[in-house]
């Protein structure tokens, strides 16, 4: 049931960094919701998300936040606060719409489900490769059947630069490196197109071009090879500071009985992907750049907000990809 849409849902955007303040502009400019108010612990960020928002008041932090009117928090901060701040949020009974990774852990990520169930509010994570038109249509390529049984994912993110914040780099800022940065994204593709849980998973983890070891450094470099319920066999390759020969290098293959399908980034470009529907040696391109996909994750929670508030069970969705990030940092 949905509850009576009386008015703009009124956001606070908590975190205006340069994610924040990308995401506050795309939400911003459906002209479907308003920014209440903003908090961020740098003055300079401040002084930058002001210009986006003029009329949002400055706050200091989640709590006074939370003691206005508001209808909704927008999560941009250092990923391992992503947690408490949403559980808290949706505590005080607003929605949530919060960055990648919503969880250091998969328990991490049922508790703030949890929450979210429990008061009743519209949780949404920025899983924004989804939002690509490229994995649009691959997504009804293989719901659709067209590429026959799905027996195989291939996933690759290389980054050559790495974050430019040092906060990624801390664990405890972090709660990861590479994986829980990069590979995130495209492992939730698999989940999200196949709906399966992990059977079985073996990943090496390098930092500096060493074995993973001590718990305080973050990873750099990973391989995976995930073991789907239904033996559809996953296998991800993603890394930060990588020799690549170009910024970027992402790929998300998926192939089955009929046929195969392939979203690939252009010209080493971290935003341009040409997508193709393949069979044997012929690839027909069903999406090409240019396009503007970043903010549309956002923009759909926001539209989803003004419509309906309340809890989607769609949010466990979450918990299965952060089941899999765990197992992959597990090796087992
Ligand atoms: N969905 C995507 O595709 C995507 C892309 C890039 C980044 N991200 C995620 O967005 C988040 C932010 O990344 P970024 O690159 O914008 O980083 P950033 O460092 O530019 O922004 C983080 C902001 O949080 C602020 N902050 C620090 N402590 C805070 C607190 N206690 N409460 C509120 N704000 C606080 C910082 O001052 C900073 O302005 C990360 O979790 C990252 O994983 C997601």
């Amino acid at each position: 049931m949905s509850e009576a849409v009386t008015r703009r849902p009124r956001l606070g955007f908590l975190g205006v960094g340069w994610i924040g303040r990308h995401r506050m502009e795309a939400m911003l400019g459906t002209g479907l919701v308003e920014a209440a108010a903003i908090s961020d612990p740098s003055p300079d960020m401040i002084r930058d998300a002001a210009v986006l928002a003029p009329h949002a008041r400055v706050v200091a932090d989640l709590d006074a936040m939370l003691a206005l009117d508001l209808d909704g928090v927008v999560i941009a901060s250092p990923s391992a606060l992503h947690a408490a701040q949403s559980i808290r949020a949706l505590e005080a009974g607003k929605a949530v719409f919060c960055q990648k990774p919503l969880g250091r852990d998969a328990a991490e990520n049922e508790r703030v489900v949890a929450a979210a169930r429990d008061a009743d509010r519209l949780l949404g994570v920025d899983l924004s490769y989804r939002f690509t038109s490229g994995m649009e249509k691959i997504a009804e390529l293989v719901r659709g059947g067209a590429l026959g049984r799905l027996f195989a994912v291939d996933l690759v993110f290389h980054n050559a630069y790495g974050p430019d914040k040092p906060w990624f780099y801390d664990r405890a800022q972090s709660g990861g490196g590479c994986v829980m940065d990069l590979g995130i994204h495209l492992v939730d593709l698999a989940m999200w197109l196949t709906g399966q849980d992990v059977r079985s998973v073996s990943s090496s983890l390098f930092a500096g071009g060493e074995p993973l070891a001590a718990r305080d450094t973050v990873e750099d470099y990973a391989v995976a090879t995930l073991t789907l319920d239904s033996d559809v066999a996953v296998r991800l390759a993603c890394s930060w500071r990588l020799n690549a020969g170009q910024d970027a290098v992402i790929e998300a293959s998926f192939y089955g009985t009929n046929g195969g399908a392939t979203m690939r980034n252009v010209g080493g470009s971290f935003y341009d992907f040409t997508t193709t529907h393949n069979t044997g040696t012929q690839a027909h391109v069903i999406a090409s750049p240019p396009e503007e996909w970043g903010g549309r994750a956002a923009i759909d929670w926001a539209r989803r907000l003004a419509e309906n508030p309340r809890f989607d069970a769609q949010a466990h969705e979450f918990v299965t990809t952060a089941r899999a990030l765990d197992r992959i940092y597990a090796g087992r």
